[in-house]
């Protein structure tokens, strides 16, 4: 089968941007590859938290992704801070890359506030990302709209490095980032995409009160007309993605189906397909909590031997030291 892998951060709960953007993709389309998520702990402690329980995240965040519909023989979630061998790719890749073009990045500018904060491993970060893609030969890599960039530099780095040394070594995986639900903007300002760290985003375990009163005060317009165009109607626009895409329609079908509504009585469709969604996910959470702690130990020992295994080639083909083996 074929590989797909992906990664995502543990610093919040997972929110319904990480759900329309990436999740619900792995979970329809899991028969047919080998999903792999990988928890970027290691990523997430680029801004150090001193109170963030790292290690209780990790067990929450994989039992939450397997409740939202993926399954134990499909996908593999494993905690990055287990499999060391990241670590030592990501400092093979840091020669292909300039000090230049990393202080150029997005997210970089973005998180680097002042001189401060703009550390040597938010610096380095996408280097870590290029060697958690490129560590396990993954065919296809899906992501939101944020990591479009890191993705890239993924692709040059792999690039430079198959170049110096004159053969694959190497693999550079198809890059999807979906069109409807890449970008899932904030239910209050949206301008800005859904994060943990904006005021209005909606949680997986939000219970139903919540998320009423969430999608009650999500900003809208004043022209009361349900029509799909996010520059002059973000916010409409995007409770509208939300609407088609937890429903499995494209937008024009959703459109179709609230013709003539106004915006209450979407909102209050929209909050019950929410609620519902999200109270199943709720419901198997609790049962997959109880077996995470196992089901990581199994699948860290098979990605383990997986990294190993690409690592031990390298340090063949590049002639770095190594004991015999015995
Ligand atoms: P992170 O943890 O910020 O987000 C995880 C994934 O969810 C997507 N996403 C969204 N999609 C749509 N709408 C939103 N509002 C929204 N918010 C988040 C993100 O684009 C991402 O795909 N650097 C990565 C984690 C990572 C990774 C990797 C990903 C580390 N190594 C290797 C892929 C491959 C990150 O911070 O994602």
């Amino acid at each position: 089968k074929p590989r797909f892998f992906t990664g995502i951060q543990p610093t919040g709960l997972l929110t319904l941007g990480h759900y329309c953007g990436v999740i619900r993709h792995l979970v329809s389309l899991q028969d047919n590859y080998e999903v792999i998520i990988m928890i970027a702990d290691l990523h997430a402690f680029t801004v150090p938290n001193s109170v963030l329980n790292y290690h209780e995240r990790c067990y929450e965040m994989a039992a939450l992704l397997y409740a939202c519909g993926l399954k134990e023989e499909n996908c593999k979630i494993f905690c990055q801070s287990q499999v060391p061998e990241h670590l030592f790719l990501a400092h093979l890749l840091s020669p292909f890359v300039t000090v230049g073009s990393l202080s150029h990045m997005i997210q970089y500018k973005e998180k680097k506030k002042n001189e401060e904060t703009g550390n040597l491993a938010l610096l380095s970060y996408p280097v870590l990302m290029a060697a958690d893609i490129l560590l396990y030969d993954a065919d296809l890599v899906i992501v939101g709209q944020d990591q479009r960039q890191h993705l890239e530099l993924t692709s040059i780095i792999a690039r430079k490095f198959n170049n110096f040394f004159g053969q694959n070594l190497l693999k550079i995986p198809q890059f999807i980032i979906p069109d409807q639900g890449a970008k899932i903007m904030d239910l209050r300002n949206p301008t800005k995409k859904m994060s943990k760290s904006e005021t209005d985003h909606i949680s997986l375990l939000d219970t139903p009160e919540i998320i009423k009163k969430k999608v009650a005060r999500a900003v809208t317009d004043s022209e009361n007309k349900i029509y799909y165009h996010p520059r002059k109607k973000p916010g409409l626009s995007n409770l509208l993605t939300i609407y088609a895409l937890l429903n499995g329609w494209e937008i024009s079908e959703a459109e179709k189906n609230l013709t003539g509504l106004g915006y209450d009585q979407f909102k209050s469709k929209l909050t019950q397909l929410v609620s519902d969604k999200l109270v199943a996910i709720q419901k198997n959470y609790d049962f997959w909590r109880t077996m995470i702690e196992v089901l990581l130990e199994k699948n860290t020992n098979y990605l383990r031997t997986q990294a190993g295994n690409k690592v031990n080639l390298l340090k063949k083909e590049l002639k770095i030291f190594s004991l015999p083996r015995k």
